[in-house]
């Protein structure tokens, strides 16, 4: 066992796999009881998207979080783990009429309606079923986070949510509607915010939007305020369990409720992002023209954030302790974007040796790919290898 990793299981397995660390995830699980349970009527949902792997929703199911889902196949992975769907939200832009029914026939908590012919839809359906569905309405509040473009999601020009000039006018067709109850307001700004500002200034649009139904005597039971909490990439070690006090005391300090309505959460990658890794084997070491390639086995088919995001995993040789050198690490996969990093410091490396991909354990697995006919990567838990 280096660290973390026991190499001896590491060395029977067919790589490259996912290998989460299970204590850990408890113990991230438990603070977030902990911290959100310091206030009264905060609901922690488990973003699904982030890593539906069965093994990892049964712990989180074990803790108690309810689930956020943006698809059916989401919706099915949820209760198949045993997520009770009265704690499963779904939200999404294209909801089809197949997976609006499926929330239906199971009775989920809320549909998180992102447009009127949307909300049209699910009347209709529900009236098929002679049901009522319960609605939020997801709105952009135009605010925008400090992060990555391609997961910002709460400006005026994401395709995402309703905008606050329709909201009224939203509402006022749900209110007229015999098949749907409108329950609350859903927020999501973007992902990986590691800045409290952001989620102040969320707080504030969410303030003044209520205020608006307010003077409409209009109270909704709840708020949900999405996820996007970041993770420490670079200090895995040094943070492997995210400021969760800081981020439920943010929301309790900036946000006002009225006492009667609870606060929802969307939380992925603060959950699940930290307690895996993807573990890969050096296929070759090929000396370049002015530098050195460590070529692995794993490539942007089974962890494509590096290429779709230019996102930084740290990487480490696992099975090395001689002195350092400097690789581009790469994938085998013929696209030029198939690299992990550039000029990273390894333990001298080998053909043979293990390395690890740190902080993997969200949009890791889950998005891994077929491309060039690629087997999908397995994962497996430390309850099972330790
Ligand atoms: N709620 C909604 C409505 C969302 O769209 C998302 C993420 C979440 C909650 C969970 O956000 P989190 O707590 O994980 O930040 N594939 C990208 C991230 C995409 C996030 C999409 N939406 C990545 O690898 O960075």
């Amino acid at each position: 066992m280096k660290g973390i990793f026991p190499l001896n299981k590491f060395r029977e397995l067919e790589t490259p796999f996912y290998y989460y660390d299970a204590n850990l995830l408890r113990q991230t699980l438990q603070t977030i009881k902990e911290e959100s349970g310091k206030y009264n009527k905060f609901c922690v949902h488990y973003a699904v998207k982030a890593n539906a792997n069965p093994k990892i929703l049964g712990i989180i199911r074990e803790s108690g979080l309810g689930a956020d889902c943006v698809s059916g196949g989401e919706i099915k992975a949820a209760i198949k783990a045993g997520i009770p769907a009265s704690k499963i939200v779904y939200a999404g832009v294209g909801k089809t009429d197949w997976e609006i029914n499926l929330g239906l026939d199971y009775d989920i908590f809320c549909f998180n309606v992102e447009s009127v012919p949307e909300l049209e839809v699910i009347n209709e359906l529900a009236a098929a079923k002679n049901k009522i569905a319960r609605v939020a309405f997801r709105i952009n509040p135009d605010v925008g986070a400090h992060t990555h473009a391609n997961i910002t999601t709460g400006l005026a020009e994401n395709k995402f949510g309703i905008s606050m000039e329709d909201m009224d006018m939203i509402i006022d067709r749900a209110l007229a509607m015999n098949n749907v109850k409108f329950v609350g307001l859903h927020f999501h700004i973007g992902s990986q915010i590691l800045d409290m500002g952001d989620f102040i200034a969320l707080c504030n649009r969410v303030n003044e939007l209520q205020e608006k139904l307010f003077a409409r005597q209009i109270i909704v039971e709840h708020i949900n305020v999405g996820g996007g909490l970041g993770i420490d990439y670079a200090h895995p070690n040094r943070q492997p369990i995210p400021d969760f006090a800081e981020y439920f005391k943010t929301y309790h300090k900036h946000l006002r409720l009225r006492p009667q309505q609870t606060l929802h959460f969307e939380l992925g990658r603060a959950v699940v992002g930290q307690c895996g890794s993807l573990i890969t084997k050096v296929i070759y070491v090929k000396q370049g023209t002015n530098k050195q390639f460590a070529i692995v086995d794993a490539g942007m088919t089974d962890l494509i954030r590096p290429a779709l995001y230019q996102a930084y995993h740290k990487i480490e040789n696992i099975t090395s302790d001689e002195p350092t050198e400097t690789y581009d690490v790469v994938g085998p996969i013929c696209e030029s974007s198939d690299v992990f990093g550039k000029a990273i410091d390894l333990n001298k490396t080998k053909r043979g040796d293990l390395i690890a991909l740190r902080s993997a354990g969200a949009y890791g697995e889950i998005m891994a790919s077929a491309y060039n006919c690629r087997s999908l990567p397995k994962g497996y838990t430390s309850d099972e290898l330790i």
